[in-house]
Formats: C-alpha cells, structure tokens, sequence
C-alpha cells in the first residue's frame, strides 16, 4: 500500500518565547527585547500566523493539530549566518598561516574539488545537515567557481525547504587556473543561475566576486552590470579583512581611494551587498555603508583563527550612523558552525577593544540585525505574525555544565549569555523550517 506522507498545514508550538524587535545598539536593550515565558505559535503555511502568551491564543488551536511543548527550552527565530563556505567544509582548523597564504595552501586545492558535482551533493548535504544542527536556518554561502557547486547547494536546501542565498565564485586571476573563469563567462554563467534558481521557493542569488585581489576591474564591472540588470538579487564579497591583501588591493587598484571605492567604483556597495569582514575599515567607511544600506558580516571566529585582527563593532554599530551588521562563521576560516558560539567570540572580541557586549545585542546579530543586513527582515529573522516560521529551540540544561551553570542564572539575559559562552550545537534541541520540525539533530 502506497501511503502518502503529507506536512499539516497548521502547526503549535508551546515554549518561552524570545525575540528582537529592533535595534538594541540603537534604541536599547529593554526597548528591544520581546520574550513571553508560556507563549504560542501557531504557524499556517509555512508562516507564523499568531504569537503570543498561550493562555490568550489557546483557543485558537484547532482541535486537531497537537501542540508541540518544548519545556524549559527557549524557542529563538532561526539563526542566520551571514557570510559562510560551505565548500570550505573540509579545511576547517587548517593550522599555520594567515589570509593569503591559507586560500594558496588549503583554499584553493579543496574548492578545485566542487567542479565534480558527486563531490558537491555530498558536502552540500553534509553542511545543510550541519547548519540545522547548530540551528541555523539562513545563510548566505559561498560555492566554488563551478555553476555544478551552485546547483548542488540549492538542490539540497530546496529539499529541505531552507531559506538560502548562494552564488557562485566570480575569480579571474591570481589563483589556479583550474578555478578561474573569465569576466565574460563568469557574468554569463552567474546570470544563468539567477535565472534558474532566484526567487525559486526560498532560494536567493548573490553575485559573488570573491574579492579585489582574485577579479580583474573588467570582472568588477561586469559584476556590477550584471547587479543593476538583476537589482533583486544580493552581492556578496570579501573587504578589508587583512592587512597584506589591503596593500595587495591598494598595489592593483592605485586610483581607488580605499578597498571600499574599488567595490563602489564598480557599482557593487548598496543595499542588499554584504561585505565579510570590514576588520580594518574606517570611519568613512562605515558612513558610506550606513549611506548606501551596505552590510558586513563579522566573523570573529575567523578573524582570530587567522590572526586578521578585531572589528570595530562598536564603532560599525555607532547608533548615530549604524550600519547593517550580521555574524558569519566564515567556515572555513571560521572554527564553528555555531551562532551562539559565534557571539562568544563576538563578544570576547569587542572586550579587546574595550566594549562589553550584551546578550541582547548579540541575539540580535545572530537573528533580526542579520535579517536587516540581508534586507530579509520583513521574511525572517523574528517571532511575529506573518514571518516565515524558522525558529530554534535552545536547551540551557543540554549539558551538566549548562544545566549547572543555568540554574545560578538570575535572569533570561544572564541565561542568554550563558548559552553563547558554553553553548554549541548540543544546546539545540530542535530547528523547525516553515513551520515543519526538520529530522533529528
Ligand atoms: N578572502 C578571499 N577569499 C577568502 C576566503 O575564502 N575566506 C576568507 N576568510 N577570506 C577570503
Ligand atoms: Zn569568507
């Protein structure tokens, strides 16, 4: 007998509740915190259709549909990574060496990997697996030069239902040739995969010059001619992350004013553009970011992996000219799939350069400040009505040292901070996409 497994339309889902609603660098944390201890949502078609205390919504529940308690748990929207390899997957923790030299000795050998599609299946499995196991359900990715490394990772979140953006690598020098395209084929090749996969389900492209270093000014020029031609989709690049690539960028490009210009010169900077990195920016930078709506995505993990130096969040974050921010793990710089995990180093970062984090302001780049930085906030990144329903369920007794630790807690920001200072993917009990629970974690 055939038996045809179909998803319910309707869903409930029982639990403390947790949620940005702005901007806490800007208006505060108390004004930007959302949380109801014995909430509900109920999701229809993939979106939350109501939020709130239980004891209001209950009788809202039909009959039918059982509601899903997650007790003693906090239930947080989706994390969203905002800058991550995932064809880097398999150099993660490669010792030694800083920015330039890692992506000759370690980056570029595994990425000639992905033109074989075989290959690219099974990692773009392996890291979707590995994105909902540290409740992630967005990011943003880097595939290789190869169109096949593209299709795979969209396959495979389609199947999942995952909201992602991809794009394929634009590099036409200094690197292998192996993984070298052309301006013209590289803007050909990019172009037809937004027609295949934009806006295709939950799936985004982002054009994706890998940086200044890697594409010539007539690749930069068709990337940016090929953005104004599909105003909707993303661009998503690397800037200023270490010093000798900032000098390499400063050699090839003598009439920009700074690595920012290069990219803006091209038509590249504006809203729906995320830079990794912007460690060593300034001031003006970050004016011109806030001006033109341009996010970057800070990836502390990385950063400290390869010795490329501590962003000024605080500085990037200046609620009288805030720029869009989110975190990356920038995987495989990066040491974690982690969001939580992320945020700690985040906030062990910025303790360097004399600020102290909340756990608010940290929840916030991992979810709703990573959602506004993608220009996604009005799809994901909150609880509220009408969102897509992504959300993370958190145990903070995941482990003895947890449940330790969090007993001594006094308050759900002290409870928060304690999740992004022990916690990893064991503390995720559970990750839903579009109101469905995805498989085990
Ligand atoms: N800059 C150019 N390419 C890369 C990369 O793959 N990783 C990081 N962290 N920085 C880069
Ligand atoms: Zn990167």
């Amino acid at each position: 007998m055939n038996a045809t497994v179909s998803t319910p339309a309707i869903t409930a889902v029982r639990g403390h509740l947790v949620s940005l609603r702005d901007n806490p660098f800007v208006v505060g944390d108390t004004a930007a915190m959302w949380a109801e201890p014995d909430g509900l949502l109920l999701c229809r078609d993939g979106k939350i259709e109501a939020v709130g205390a239980w004891r209001e919504l209950r009788d809202q529940v039909p009959e039918n549909v059982e509601v899903v308690h997650y007790d003693d748990a906090l239930i947080v929207p989706g994390f969203i990574d905002c800058h991550v390899h995932y064809v880097q997957t398999g150099i993660i923790g490669a010792f030694g060496k800083q920015l330039l030299e890692w992506l000759e000795n370690d980056v570029f050998p595994t990425e000639q990997r992905f033109a074989d599609k075989a290959h690219a299946d099974v990692v773009a499995k392996l890291f979707c697996d590995e994105l909902l196991r540290n409740g992630t359900t967005t990011a943003l990715v880097f595939a290789a030069t190869y169109p096949v490394s593209v299709d795979a990772l969209f396959e495979e979140a389609e199947r999942r239902n995952m909201r992602l953006i991809a794009g394929k690598v634009l590099m036409d020098r200094n690197a292998p040739d192996a993984l070298l395209d052309t301006a013209q084929q590289g803007h050909d090749d990019s172009e037809a995969l937004i027609n295949r996969w934009h806006g295709r389900g939950r799936l985004g492209y982002a054009i994706t010059p890998r940086f200044a270093i890697t594409s010539s000014p007539a690749q930069l020029e068709a990337a940016g001619a090929l953005w104004k031609a599909h105003p909707e989709v993303w661009v998503h690049t690397h800037l200023a992350e270490n010093r000798g690539e900032i000098e390499a960028v400063a050699g090839l490009y003598p009439d920009r004013s700074s690595y920012l210009d290069v990219y803006d010169h091209h038509g590249l900077v504006g809203r729906r553009a995320m830079f990794a990195h912007g460690v060593h920016l300034h001031d003006a930078d970050f004016r011109h970011c806030h001006d033109t709506g341009a996010a970057i995505a800070h990836c502390p993990t990385s950063n400290l992996f390869l010795g490329s130096g501590l962003f000024p969040l605080h500085e990037a974050c200046d609620p009288h000219r805030p720029v869009h921010v989110g975190l990356g793990t920038d995987v495989g710089a990066g040491t974690s799939f982690s969001l939580p995990t992320t945020a700690g180093a985040a906030y062990q970062v910025a303790q360097l350069r004399g600020h102290a984090l909340t756990a608010p302001q940290l929840l916030y780049l991992a979810t709703l400040g990573a959602a506004r930085a993608l220009d996604l906030d009005d799809r994901i990144g909150s609880l509220e009505a009408g969102r897509e329903a992504d959300f993370t369920v958190l145990d903070p007794h995941a482990t003895p040292l947890l449940d330790f630790r969090s007993k001594q807690a006094g308050s759900l920001d002290e409870v928060l901070a304690v999740l992004m200072t022990l916690g990893d993917n064991r503390a995720v009990r559970a990750a839903w996409l579009a109101g469905q629970p995805t498989g085990p974690l």
